[in-house]
């Protein structure tokens, strides 16, 4: 381990750890494993505050911006989950940390996980994970994208080490093949099924034009645009992203087909209206065309997508080398 490249100061964390562990030893009731419902005796409301705080700030139909905030969470849960594992490690604030790695740069949502927390150390003070927060704030968001629920583990603890070095190399990057995308996904445990499946979350997403330069622009030596883009859907695209200006107010839509939390995404794709080649070569790829296939039907796309959230939300999950943060943006010690 690098020590010395830490984004946050090591000695308060090497203070922790071991106070941490001599309080695990002798207070014997702290309860480590991931559970649903894993606040009912501790902090019975945790799930509650958390839905209906998601829900004031997401759920107005009449204003997009704010649905936006809700594809926001459930980005920031890969985005948490794939880097030092589920520990909120994204959620922390200074020089060098996630937050700083330009994959990170569009990431949206902290305000309304800050106010989760606050709400929640009002009533069970240094009880509830920025973690879990943020696993139950993701869940929350897609029932508020019309799409839905399922049941959420708890039981993570707070990391302490945040790098953006971590998330340039460990976040997926949507100009890989299908092998490259199905090795991200390997390296935590999870299947290139599944990877299909949470690429689904761009059902209801945008995406913005600095990342589509090098499919618009710069694909190959032999083909400035890539040519699996359809001809017109590509001119759309250049209009919309202009060569050099690109303009970070200016988002795309991932799924063409409705902008809600359905199955529309794979129709997309079926159509070769994908957004970022990560997305078109799920249905190009003859090796997850089928699933592709067969995900088109939203019952099945919403029961597997829960699944695999479960599945993404127990990654790296840390237990006894964590703790319980006061505020989701600094470290308790810090
Ligand atoms: C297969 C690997 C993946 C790749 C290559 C990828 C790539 C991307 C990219 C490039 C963007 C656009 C960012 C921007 O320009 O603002 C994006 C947006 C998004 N991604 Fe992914 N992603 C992947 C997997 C996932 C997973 C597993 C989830 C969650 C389960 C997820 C959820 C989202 C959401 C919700 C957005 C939209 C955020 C917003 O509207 O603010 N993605 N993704
Ligand atoms: C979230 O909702 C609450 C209550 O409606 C409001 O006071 C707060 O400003 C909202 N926060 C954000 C980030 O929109
Ligand atoms: C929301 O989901 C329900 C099914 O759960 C569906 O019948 C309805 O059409 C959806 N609404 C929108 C706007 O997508
Ligand atoms: C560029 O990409 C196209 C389409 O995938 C492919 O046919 C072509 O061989 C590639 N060119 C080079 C030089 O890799
Ligand atoms: C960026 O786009 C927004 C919305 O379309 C527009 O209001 C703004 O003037 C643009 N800014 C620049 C620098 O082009």
């Amino acid at each position: 381990m690098a020590f010395t490249s830490l984004g946050i100061h090591l000695l308060p964390v090497l203070v922790f750890l071991l106070s941490t562990v001599g309080v695990d030893a002798g207070a014997g009731k702290l309860c480590y494993g991931l559970q649903d419902n894993y606040y009912r005796h501790s902090c019975p409301s945790a799930e509650s505050v958390v839905r209906r705080v998601v829900r004031a700030n997401v759920s107005d139909p009449n204003n997009p911006l704010n649905l936006r905030f809700a594809s926001g969470l459930v980005r920031l849960a890969f985005h948490d989950c794939f880097v030092q594992g589920c520990d909120a490690s994204v959620l922390l604030n200074g020089p060098g940390t996630e937050k700083a790695a330009p994959v990170n740069k569009f990431l949206t949502g902290f305000e309304i996980l800050d106010e989760a927390k606050q709400e929640l150390e009002k009533i069970c003070p240094g009880v509830v994970s920025c973690a879990d927060i943020l696993q139950y704030a993701a869940r929350d968001s897609v029932v508020a994208l019309n799409g839905s629920s399922w049941k959420v583990q708890g039981g993570r603890r707070d990391g302490f080490v945040s790098r953006a070095d971590s998330a340039e190399s460990e976040i997926t990057s949507p100009d890989l093949d299908l092998d490259g995308l199905t090795a991200s996904f390997n390296r935590k445990g999870l299947s290139r099924e599944q990877m299909v499946i949470l690429s689904g979350s761009h059902t209801a997403a945008a995406g913005h034009c600095e990342n589509l330069v090098k499919r618009l622009y710069n694909f190959n030596s032999t083909h400035a645009t890539d040519p699996s883009i359809p001809a017109a859907y590509a001119a759309q695209l250049k209009a919309t992203c202009p060569q050099k200006t690109f303009n970070d107010t200016v988002f795309i839509i991932l799924d063409v087909v409705t902008p809600f939390f359905d199955a529309g995404y794979y129709l997309t794709l079926k159509q070769h209206k994908g957004v970022f080649s990560s997305d078109q070569i799920l249905f190009d790829d003859p090796r997850t065309r089928p699933l592709v296939e067969s995900l088109t039907e939203d019952k099945l796309f919403e029961k597997e997508f829960g699944e695999a959230m479960r599945a993404m939300g127990a990654v790296g999950v840390k237990q006894h080398d964590g703790e319980i943060r006061k505020d989701c943006r600094k470290i308790n010690k810090y």
